[in-house]
């Protein structure tokens, strides 16, 4: 497998050491090996956030999305929904939107797992995850599994403490949703599904390239600047939303590091406003690349 075929963009190298654990206990064994081994590891999950290295890896990856499993309990009016890191957000969405759960009324089209979206604080401007998360479970390097309350992490914009856990992954994810009614949420989450029309989906992109600047929306100064269409080899800043770049036409990753990177530059020489990689990477580091 490569970095192509588990990314939403399509780019990326192979993975030659690809662990793909179904369940915590898996998980563990695995990195109590890497632990052994004082080897390092980087983490994928839905792929929709996240730049990998035109170079095959040695390093081991960890591929969360078979991590499916999911419990329901009920607490009085409340859902606690325990689901694996490598649930996709979509369908842990549908299942709340089908049973009238209120909680992901904001993430109609995001994509990715669960387990990103929680290390991230995914979110719209109608909400974020990080609101209903109950608890997180963390598997540590030598394999030993910990649970933390969402009430003891700090979420910030598309951020979340658990970021600063480097050497750990998120394994299991508890949410805790209210039961509402069925058409308020499905209207809620319509009207969050309608910003979707102002972005480039279907395309390959890897989402909001850029964090929002406090009080400004990068994708405005991207476009002031200039940057909607602008390319470099196959990667094209998309003419829908410039902060997004596309995979036009067999783009490397340097190519979108690049791009990036002009675009970048260009804000800062107009506008003096030094943006902030949402975009992840493995493999390689961004906003290196002279530009
Ligand atoms: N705008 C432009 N030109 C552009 C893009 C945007 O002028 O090319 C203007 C829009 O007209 C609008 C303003 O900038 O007045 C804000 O744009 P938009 O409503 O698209 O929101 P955004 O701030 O660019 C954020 C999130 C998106 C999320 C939307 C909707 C970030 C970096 N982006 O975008 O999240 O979907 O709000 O809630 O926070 C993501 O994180 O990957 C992502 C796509």
């Amino acid at each position: 497998m490569t970095g192509a075929d588990l990314t939403t963009l399509g780019i990326g190298g192979k993975f030659l050491d690809l662990l793909v654990p179904e369940d915590g206990n898996e998980l563990s064994l695995m990195m109590r090996r890497i632990h052994s081994e004082g080897r390092s590891f980087s983490v994928l999950g839905g792929g929709s956030n996240v730049l990998v290295t035109d170079e095959d890896m040695e390093t081991p990856v960890i591929l969360t999305t078979s991590m499916k499993s999911v419990r329901i309990n009920r607490e009085g009016e409340r859902l606690l929904v325990t689901c694996g890191a490598g649930v996709a957000l979509r369908d842990l969405m549908a299942m709340t939107l089908r049973e009238g759960w209120s909680g992901l009324e904001f993430a109609p089209g995001i994509p990715g797992t669960v387990g990103g979206a929680v290390v991230g604080n995914a979110g719209s401007r109608y909400g974020t995850i990080g609101q209903s998360v109950h608890s997180v479970r963390l598997m540590r390097p030598g394999g030993a599994s910990t649970e933390i309350g969402g009430e003891d992490i700090e979420w910030g914009y598309r951020m979340s403490g658990l970021q600063r856990e480097e050497l750990s992954i998120v394994w299991e994810v508890a949410f805790s949703f209210r039961e509402s009614d069925r058409n308020a949420v499905l209207a809620e989450a319509k009207r969050s599904a309608a910003i979707r029309g102002m972005q480039p989906v279907g395309r390959r992109t890897a989402g909001c390239v850029f964090m929002n600047p406090p009080e400004d929306s990068a994708g405005r100064l991207l476009d002031l600047a200039g940057c909607k269409g602008l390319s470099v080899g196959g990667a094209v800043v998309s003419d829908i939303h410039a902060n997004f770049i596309e995979n036009a036409e067999g783009a490397s990753a340097a190519d979108v590091a690049k791009l990036a990177d002009v675009c970048r530059e260009r804000v800062s020489d107009i506008f003096g406003v030094r943006l902030r990689f949402e975009l992840k990477s493995i493999g390689m580091s961004l906003g290196d690349c002279g530009g």
